[in-house]
């Protein structure tokens, strides 16, 4: 196992009715910007609850943070912050909103030229505003680490961010929202956290037993509750624990210890940058491409994986291997989720190119756990997902 460093200092306040504690999780003298995104909190009753929970507090409210938090909408949103002197954000929403406040949260100390700056010159937040989050949709782990992805849909750019200074000060799970999350978004967030622990789990071994159990666990709770909540969103046992993994596959637990590949994402967000392809279903098309590209470096993990967590027991261990990738593509597959580039889109001709371009300019030229995803690789791989 390596050497590793674990400090998360997010305040869960888990299960049915959590909301009304928010009141006591603000100062009392704070002046609390709400933030929420197209407005699904207004149908649903979350919203009653959270303003009744604040009704001691002062609040002034900012809608409309698309999916994909873009950047022009935060910048009103952050000049808001500076104008109403703003002490406290209190995201509600999915991980596009909890990660636009977390963008704000960085902003608003920032004394930079331009906040555009913390995107694109991956400037760390050391300190930033204070902040909360009552989470909508369970997909991310956004709710308890201090990362960020940030839209700009003038330059088609999509930036992660983020830094020890972004991690919210508590969150809120309930997983009675749940019960109106639409399909879509239930699968997406399955698969999502899916991904998220395989980034961290399908690398090599660093014989981290307990970590690569965790991770296991993890894919097996998601995989048994998947038909269940995609069947009944109001069924409570499945939503808790539907939403407990998707945190859980991404608070910094799972990577402690272990190589992180994160491949995966760093390709699937320019899909969604240049595409608009949900954030999951770009990483459903990538994960195939990825494993099959990468086999060699990646063989004993996937295969142990094919057998612990679909019980492949059949094959030498590249059969394995291969076996779990089509186990992996099959269980996107059951969640309605397409995994090829051209089920998305007809333009899809150069996107390889364009991508291994774009790395190849942001210097980005050894991804992976090995170093060795170079934009040449990055550019086989998408030409096999098209
Ligand atoms: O905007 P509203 O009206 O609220 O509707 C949202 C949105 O349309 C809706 N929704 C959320 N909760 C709901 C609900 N509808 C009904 N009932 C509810 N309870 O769902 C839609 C999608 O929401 P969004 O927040 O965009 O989804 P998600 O949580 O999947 O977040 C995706 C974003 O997070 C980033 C992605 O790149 C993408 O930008 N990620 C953030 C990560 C992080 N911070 O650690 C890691 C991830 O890998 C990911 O990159
Ligand atoms: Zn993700």
């Amino acid at each position: 196992m390596n050497n590793f460093n674990l400090h998360n200092p997010t305040n869960v306040l888990f299960g049915k009715g959590q909301i009304e504690n928010i009141a006591n999780k603000i100062p009392a003298d704070a002046k609390v910007l709400l933030l929420y995104g197209g407005g699904s909190i207004k149908k649903n009753g979350i919203y009653e609850q959270v303003t009744e929970a604040l009704t001691s507090h002062k609040v002034i409210e900012f809608g409309g943070i698309p999916a994909n938090p873009e950047y022009a909408v935060l910048m009103e949103a952050l000049s808001i912050i500076k104008s109403e002197k703003i002490t406290f954000l209190l995201a509600v929403g999915g991980g596009s909103v909890i990660d636009g406040t977390k963008f704000l949260a960085a902003a608003a100390l920032y004394d930079g030229e331009t906040p555009w700056d913390i995107l694109t010159k991956n400037i760390r937040t050391e300190v930033g505003m204070p902040f909360g989050a009552v989470l909508t949709l369970p997909a991310t782990g956004s709710e308890m680490n201090s990362g960020a992805v940030i839209t700009r849909a003038e330059t088609k750019e999509k930036y992660a961010m983020g830094g020890p200074g972004l991690f919210p000060l508590f969150s809120i799970l309930d997983p009675t929202v749940i019960k109106s999350i639409p399909q879509r978004q239930l699968s997406n967030g399955l698969a999502d956290a899916f991904v998220h622990v395989l980034e961290q789990y399908i690398t090599y071994s660093v014989g981290a037993n307990l970590q690569d159990r965790f991770a296991e666990s993890v894919l097996q709770t998601i995989i048994e509750v998947a038909p269940k909540i995609l069947k009944n969103p109001s069924d409570y046992e499945a939503a808790s624990n539907f939403m407990w993994s998707c945190t859980m596959a991404l608070n910094g637990l799972l990577s402690q210890g272990v190589p992180s590949d994160w491949g995966i994402h760093m390709i699937g967000h320019e899909l969604t940058a240049l595409f608009a392809i949900d954030h999951a279903r770009t990483l459903a098309i990538i994960t195939e491409s990825h494993y099959t590209q990468n086999l060699d470096s990646k063989k004993e993990k996937l295969a142990q994986y094919a057998t612990r967590v679909w019980d492949v027991t059949e094959g030498t261990m590249e059969e394995r291997a291969k076996a779990g990738i089509q186990k992996t593509t099959e269980f996107f597959k059951s969640l309605g989720i397409d995994t090829k580039l051209s089920d998305y889109t007809a333009d899809y001709e150069g996107t390889a190119e364009l991508i291994a371009k774009r790395f190849t300019d942001r210097g980005w030229l050894k991804m992976g756990e090995n170093g060795t995803l170079t934009p040449e690789v990055v550019s086989t791989i998408v030409k096999m997902s098209y």
